[in-house]
């Protein structure tokens, strides 16, 4: 029998609203995992999250119980040989009031190897949630990589932050996969699908943005790969769109409108389209053809969220024998 994976979704203040629902969608795209709890997926394989933007790590299930006492029975039945290990502690919420040191001494306890809490060979965790205990071994992690370095040259004034930029990535490609980019502005999304080896494409209707991409890439010893393009003219099949879309922040109809025409065409372009807007967009997915569509909302002051939609194309069926 396969273990269970568990894995734990990112908290970061900087981001508030927007580690839930994305992070939640990323997570289940990278593991093939469910939602279990608050901040948790689990799932029965182990997912390759290094290139995950909300995803902190998947541990291995060595135990789960409802109460501190049962877990530490499983996990002394368990007998397992892990030296060198460290227990990382995580409380979910945060303020529940469980003492971490405790849970870490009293797991300690009834392991058979001994700590190195200095040098750990094994990392550990222990989760704590208002129902259970789940205890287990970290076998992937987060690299974090998505981090713009400091020095990149050139940011335009609606950049999207680099963490959801990776987050939009992984929701629509694999390392391997060949994406578009036409709105692709100082090219946040570009840099971000490089970083994972994905092949990108990108344009913008902007050449000084054009530009902007291209000087970015070259910063990061990348080959410049966007051009100047109205991205209801780009013609092409690629295996996924990932794009932020320039219209319809202020609600006008003739805004409304551009929105429409450019969805109507981007949906053409490939079987997966991640694309960021102003206000939810479903009808422009209707039409029979995607499997699978989601508007992911994603707060980005009090009163204003955008949408982040994923749609994913039915498999093509087989053509009947002959
Ligand atoms: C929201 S910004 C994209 C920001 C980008 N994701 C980043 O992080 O820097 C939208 C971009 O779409 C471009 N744009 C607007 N209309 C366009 C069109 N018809 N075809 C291609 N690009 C267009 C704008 O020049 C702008 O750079």
């Amino acid at each position: 029998m396969t273990a269970r994976t568990f894995y734990l979704l990112s908290r970061d203040a900087r981001f508030r609203g927007y580690d839930s629902a994305l992070a939640l969608a990323e997570c289940i795209v990278l593991t093939q995992g469910t939602r279990e709890e608050e901040r948790i997926v689990s799932s029965d394989r182990v997912g390759d999250i290094s290139r995950a933007a909300f995803t902190a790590f998947g541990a291995e299930e060595i135990a789960r119980a409802e109460s501190l006492d049962d877990l530490r029975e499983k996990v002394r039945e368990a007998a397992l040989d892990l030296p060198d290990f460290r227990i990382e502690v995580v409380k979910i919420p945060g303020r529940l009031r469980d003492n971490s040191l405790d849970i870490q001494r009293r797991i300690a306890e009834v392991m058979v190897s001994r700590p190195d809490l200095l040098n750990p060979k094994q990392r550990l965790v222990a989760i704590r949630t208002e129902t259970l205990f789940r205890f287990g071994r970290i076998v992937t992690e987060a690299s974090t990589d998505w981090g713009r370095p400091l020095d990149l040259p050139e940011r335009c004034s609606r950049s999207i932050p680099d963490r959801i930029g990776r987050a939009m990535v992984n929701l629509a490609a694999s390392p391997g996969d060949r994406i578009l980019d036409p709105c692709c502005g100082a090219g946040t999304i570009p840099i971000q699908a490089m970083q994972v080896g994905i092949e990108t494409d990108a344009s913008d209707i902007n050449f000084k943005m054009v530009g902007a991409t291209n000087l970015n890439l070259a910063r990061l010893g990348y080959p410049p790969c966007a051009e100047v393009a109205d991205l209801r003219e780009r013609k092409g099949r690629w295996d996924a769109v990932v794009t932020d879309l320039p219209y319809g922040w202020f609600g006008h109809e003739e805004e409304h409108r551009q929105v429409d025409d450019i969805l109507d065409h981007l949906v053409t372009l490939a079987p997966r389209i991640v694309v960021a807007t102003a206000s939810p967009r479903h009808a422009a997915f209707e039409g029979g053809r995607f499997a699978r569509v989601e508007a992911i909302p994603l707060p980005v002051s009090p009163r204003r969220s955008r949408y982040i939609h994923v749609a994913v194309e039915k498999p093509a069926s087989k053509a009947p024998a002959l």
